[in-house]
């Protein structure tokens, strides 16, 4: 990489990074997003995953909040209602253009329960066209269980080599990466297990990207935090949380990576909001930190719009104030709720 391809992603990052802002994940695959229209009782028809994205999209305000979406295929080349596309939607807002390039997951041969991620095929074309169509960064996402004997060293190496492979074509291209290994909230570990898992997954994932000399300034982490598994039923205080995520991450994560992102994982809405607002009260911090949430600032909206598809200021507004708690957050000053409804006297 010349100094020219550095400064680009270099550039692309602080637009990401720069607080008070994070980023949104609107980058569900059709049968997540399907999923998720299904439980709620909406149609999954291509229109209604236009319709739904285009909300997300055209939010007013939203700019203040998030610095960068990340789409899916199927979304990065739709367009609104009156056939602005959404990619010039965001470009107006100042918003930049992410897009999810893996293509989900594979059994990894040998690993029964253990998963790999599919979508190298192909790759330099895809990102050719989403570049052209204003892609400024992409996201891969590697999942690793919790159990027993799981993740394997074998599932965590082949997992990094992979974000390895993908990283290196990103930025060839210009965009930056977002390597996302998320660690599932799915089992009933301790906090202590979770820790362990995190923090060797980082350790190889980041090997592998140095051995590779991959950029690491113009490279986002988008992470898991460190918590106790969902059936694990043992209550663990925020802060706790935050003071386990931040040891992890100080330990494993070089401090000259462009920084890191939080995904939501299934947690509670306000937990992540919480929990990355203690993070920042633990600081100085080596990276930027933020957020990269797609269920903890939509799920409000998306719930609002199936039982209101036709109140779509409602669902946005809902959107924008789940955006700004969470942008509050990346600064370390979220407080409570009085006070955002204090702050937006226009949000219902
Ligand atoms: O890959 C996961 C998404 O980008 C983030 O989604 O916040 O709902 O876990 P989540």
């Amino acid at each position: 990489m010349n100094p020219t391809n550095q400064q680009i992603l270099i550039k692309t990052v602080a637009r990401l990074l720069t607080p008070p802002r994070g980023i949104l994940a609107i980058d569900e695959s059709m049968p997540t997003c399907n999923k998720r229209f299904e439980a709620l009782g909406i149609p999954t028809t291509e229109e209604n995953r236009r319709a739904y994205r285009e909300l997300l999209i055209t939010a007013p305000g939203i700019e203040q909040y998030i610095s960068g979406y990340i789409l899916f295929d199927e979304t990065i080349f739709q367009s609104a209602t009156d056939g602005t596309s959404f990619t010039s939607i965001l470009s107006a807002k100042g918003i930049e253009i992410g897009i999810k390039v893996d293509g989900g997951l594979a059994d990894l041969p040998g690993h029964p329960g253990e998963k790999i991620t599919k979508g190298l095929e192909g790759l330099q074309e895809r990102l050719t066209k989403y570049k052209k169509l204003g892609a400024t960064f992409a996201k891969w996402r590697g999942v690793y269980k919790i159990g027993e004997n799981t993740p394997s060293e074998e599932c965590m190496k082949e997992n990094a080599m992979l974000f390895v492979k993908y990283a290196k074509l990103c930025q060839e291209n210009d965009i930056v990466p977002i390597v996302e290994p998320e660690v599932l909230i799915d089992g009933d570990h301790k906090i202590e297990k979770c820790y362990q898992v995190t923090a060797r997954n980082l350790e190889i994932v980041f090997d592998e990207l140095k051995a590779a000399n991959i950029f690491l300034p113009g490279l986002i982490l988008k992470t898991s935090m460190v918590i106790p598994g969902k059936d694990s039923k043992l209550a663990v205080h925020g802060m706790e949380i935050a003071q386990e995520t931040i040891k992890c991450l100080k330990e494993k994560v070089p401090d000259i990576i462009g920084g890191i992102v939080f995904l939501s994982g299934g947690q509670k809405n306000e937990y992540v909001t919480e929990n990355l607002n203690k993070m920042h009260l633990l600081g100085p911090l080596p990276w930027p930190l933020s957020f990269s949430y797609g269920r903890a600032i939509q799920n409000q909206t998306l719930q609002s719009w199936a039982k209101n598809p036709n109140d779509i200021a409602h669902a946005q507004r809902l959107l924008l104030k789940a955006a700004e708690k969470n942008s509050l957050a990346s600064i370390g000053e979220y407080e409570d709720e009085k006070y955002i409804q204090n702050r937006s006297k226009d949000v219902v």
